[in-house]
């Protein structure tokens, strides 16, 4: 039976279990929920104390101890509502934080190992749980002109600021990221100022993040101390990138860059955050200065731009980063001096950006949730698009429907949830600038407004997660586990992206994550990859199929637009020789390829549990037929599948060509490639895996080469960056047909030679969820 176009099984409940009124069999997503209104009495009274005898016999032993218990005292006598809550504090304080450190290689959340699964349950938000009060501010009807009266009037008011310290200390991951930020506030403190690094095609915009970051740290740090040596430290950056500091900052005439509006964005959004959140504490004099410097150099440049597209480019047709990021730094500027600005201009661009960004910045995710430019790129977009959403509910109590005009925009917190890998991200295409002040704490803000709480579950266990935002974004009454219930693949189908996510586990450090697309190859911002076909493939603790990244962007033409006879495509990082995919005749891909894709999932779910046993018919597959893709071929389809209870990976090419072929992986590891030269055994971070063809049986063997261009290609106008340390493992093929068939078989520990399986030959278009039993 051919696989199912919209494949995900009925056995894959939503994570609000079996009967989720919200959950959408046919499209396998789950549709935003209200909150729940009200629990069963048993509930409020009895799961706590459940909880808390089971946890304090496991957790100890288990997670290691984390508490000396001495807040343990409730009992089944407690009735009343606070009662109920502190003993529901008491839990979340003795539970801790899930991850136990976030020090491997690359960063990601290291959970404690157990089967306990009364410690982890299912995703929700629990009403007994202290939470933060409603906001006093309540328009009937919201103006975006008339903003609430108090002081900080962004992403932060005063309620918040009030209830903070008492919801830090009844939970564990508020108590940690406040530390955090206590700690970055003192080691920003005694750097100097930001120095101005004009970075060619990047601008200034590293400059304007770390000044944001600084500043947001500093604003932070002063509101939970009192202490003015933080408004004073804010200020001697203020002045720095005013360029009033005592080191010179930019050209008079445009400090903040506006040929490269991002920096402007970011530059306006740091210093409505100083203006709004210190308000309190600025002289008139110093509010002032920074309305002169915020309107000289962010938003008369924003208004230019606001009124003129060809100026103003990303105000058009611009699904992307760009637009939520600019719109959202100049709304947070206008908000910032709404009512002090005499001249008008504050009113005047949040009359231009708020519909802007409705149609565009609203618009960057596509249908199936993926940020239409790369995984890397929605860590900018989506922080533009939160705290511009954010930065508008808190000031003016409407976010203009921003955050609902595009009704699949919160699936784009499933979109970064599986496009997390098990060591990092399937960073397809280019990466970006440094991060600095964008993070992935949107998903902390998309929680709490979308009501997933299984989004701030994620979120709240990464790394980057301790920030001033995530203190106000992040709803305290979230508990469970983002994995219990959570199905281990997803399939994103549209056209524009067509890719899979595919896991063993959502909480093994070690487990087995593939990720693959297709999808087409224009209509991505340019920040694209001629890649149909490429994939990553992490297991053990590393990746052993991995990604070029960004190239120089600053090479010529690197971003001059996505048509065949693009520059962008000369270099390596961008063509398709440097994917991992198939090439043929050493050509780069066709950018009007317009693939079609298949899949089916046995619908695997994770448990409570961080350990899953994986049953042994569990699998998943995903197959497209790229054809569309390359010129002279008859056809070529490339499938992968997951075989062994996930333990081993199938990657199938069918190929008709009239031209050379060519099978192409980049690793970092070592490789050595048997005698026969039909297996490879790859050597990475201490574990290894060997790679081996199936089929054809005779002629096809593995070669590597270092990961450059061919002699024979044609000459970008700058050399391409090296990409030391990586080899590119290669099958070559003279045109003919083939079924090129490659086994993955990470050397699991205490798994010998025999627990191996070799899988049957299937023909793609008769792969099943069985059809490899
Ligand atoms: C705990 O409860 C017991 C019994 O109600 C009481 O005697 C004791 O003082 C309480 N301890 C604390 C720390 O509240
Ligand atoms: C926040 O962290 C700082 C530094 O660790 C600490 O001094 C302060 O008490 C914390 N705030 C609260 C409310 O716990
Ligand atoms: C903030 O502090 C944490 C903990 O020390 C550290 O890991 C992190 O790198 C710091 N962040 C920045 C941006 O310096
Ligand atoms: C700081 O000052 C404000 C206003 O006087 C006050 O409400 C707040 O409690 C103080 N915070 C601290 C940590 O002392
Ligand atoms: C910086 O200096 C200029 C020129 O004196 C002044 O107009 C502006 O208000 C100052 N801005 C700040 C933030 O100090
Ligand atoms: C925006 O996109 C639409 C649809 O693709 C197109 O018709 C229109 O010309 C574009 N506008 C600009 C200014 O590029
Ligand atoms: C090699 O390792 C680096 C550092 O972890 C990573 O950024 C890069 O993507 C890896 N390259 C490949 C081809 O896996
Ligand atoms: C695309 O960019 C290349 C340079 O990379 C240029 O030669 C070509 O004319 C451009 N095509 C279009 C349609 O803009």
């Amino acid at each position: 039976m051919a696989a199912n176009y919209n494949a995900v099984g009925t056995t894959n409940p939503s994570p609000y279990g079996s009967g989720d009124p919200y959950y959408n069999e046919s499209s396998g997503f789950i549709t935003p929920h209200p909150v729940k209104k009200s629990t069963s009495n048993w509930v409020k009274i009895g799961v706590p104390v459940v909880i808390l005898v089971i946890i304090g016999a496991v957790v100890g032993g288990v997670v290691g101890s984390r508490s000396s218990k001495n807040e343990n005292n409730s009992s089944s006598g407690s009735k009343g509502g606070a009662a109920a809550a502190s003993s529901a504090a008491s839990v979340k304080l003795e539970v801790g934080r899930f991850a136990t450190s976030t020090n491997s290689e690359f960063m990601i959340p290291v959970y404690p190992s157990t089967t306990n699964t009364a410690a982890f349950t299912a995703p929700t938000f629990n009403s007994n749980s202290l939470a933060w009060p409603k906001d006093p501010f309540q328009p009937s009807q919201p103006n975006v002109l008339q903003p609430r009266s108090d002081r900080p009037r962004l992403i932060a008011p005063s309620y918040k600021w009030q209830a903070l310290p008492t919801l830090i200390k009844s939970d564990p991951y508020l108590t940690g990221w406040n530390n955090t930020i206590f700690g970055n506030a003192t080691a920003y403190y005694s750097l100097p100022p930001v120095v101005y690094h004009m970075d060619g095609d990047s601008g200034i915009l590293d400059n304007a993040r770390e000044v944001k970051m600084r500043i947001k740290t500093f604003a932070y740090t002063f509101l939970m101390t009192n202490d003015t040596k933080w408004v004073d430290r804010t200020w001697v950056e203020i002045q720095n990138a005013a360029g009033n500091g005592t080191t010179p900052f930019g050209p008079d005439t445009d400090k903040w860059n506006s040929v490269h509006f991002l920096d402007v964005a970011e530059f306006s959004a740091a210093f409505a955050i100083a203006y709004d959140w210190l308000y309190s504490q600025w002289s008139d004099l110093q509010k002032s200065q920074m309305r002169t410097t915020m309107i000289l150099y962010g938003l008369q440049p924003g208004l230019t731009a606001s009124t003129n597209n060809n100026i103003g480019w990303w105000r058009t047709n611009t699904t992307g980063n760009w637009n939520c990021v600019c719109n959202s730094g100049l709304t947070l500027g206008s908000l910032a001096i709404l009512g002090d600005d005499t001249t008008g201009i504050a009113e005047q661009l949040l009359g231009l950006t708020v519909p802007n960004a409705l149609q565009n910045c609203a618009l960057a995710t596509v249908d199936d949730g993926t940020w239409a430019e790369t995984a890397n790129y929605w860590y900018f977009g989506t922080t533009g698009h939160a705290e511009m959403s954010s930065a508008l509910l808190t000031a003016t109590g409407s976010h203009y429907g921003l955050l609902d005009v595009n009704t699949n925009f919160y699936k784009t917190g499933i979109y970064h949830m599986y496009a997390f890998g098990a060591t990092s991200l399937f960073n397809y295409g280019d990466h970006g600038p440094n991060k600095f002040s964008s993070t992935a704490n949107s998903m902390l803000f998309y929680g709490d407004q979308y009501k997933q709480p299984q989004f701030a579950l994620f979120q709240r266990e990464q790394q980057d997660a301790a920030e001033p935002w995530s203190m106000f974004w992040y709803n305290p009454t979230v508990s469970g586990a983002f994995w219990d219930g959570t199905p281990l693949d997803h399939f994103f189908d549209n056209g524009l992206d067509q890719w899979a996510s595919m896991r063993s586990s959502w909480t093994d450090s070690q487990a087995l994550y593939v990720a693959i697309k297709a999808g087409k190859l224009q209509g991505l911002q340019t920040h694209n990859d001629l890649d149909a076909g490429d994939f990553v493939l992490d297991a053990l603790g590393t990746r052993w199929a991995g990604e070029l990244g960004s190239g120089d962007y600053l090479s010529p033409d690197y971003f001059s637009n996505d048509t065949q006879n693009s520059v962008r495509w000369l270099y390596y990082r961008k063509m398709t020789e440097g994917q991992n995919t198939i090439l043929v005749n050493q050509a780069n891909q066709n950018v009007l390829a317009a693939p079609t894709v298949q899949h089916d999932t046995s619908g695997t779910v994770q448990g409570s549990s961080t350990v899953l046993n994986v049953p042994k018919d569990s699998t998943a597959y995903w197959y497209a037929d790229l054809t569309s893709a390359y010129f002279g071929v008859t056809s070529v389809m490339r499938g992968v599948r997951l075989l062994n209870a996930r333990k081993q990976v199938l990657l199938q090419d069918e190929i008709n060509s009239q031209n050379p072929v060519q099978w192409r992986m980049h690793t970092n590891a070592t490789v050595s490639i048997t005698n026969s030269g039909t297996s490879a055994t790859l050597s990475l971070d201490g574990q290894q895996m060997t790679v081996s063809i199936l089929s054809p049986t005779n002629g096809a063997q593995f070669s590597t080469s270092e990961a450059v261009r061919f002699p024979t290609d044609p000459t970008p106008p700058v050399p391409d960056q090296a990409n030391p340390g990586v080899t590119v493992l290669i099958i070559s093929l003279p045109a003919g047909t083939y079924s090129l068939q490659v086994l993955f078989n990470p050397q699991w520990s205490g798994m010998s030679a025999s627990d191996f399986v070799t899988p049957p030959s299937v023909p793609l278009a008769s792969w099943s969820l069985t059809s490899h039993n």
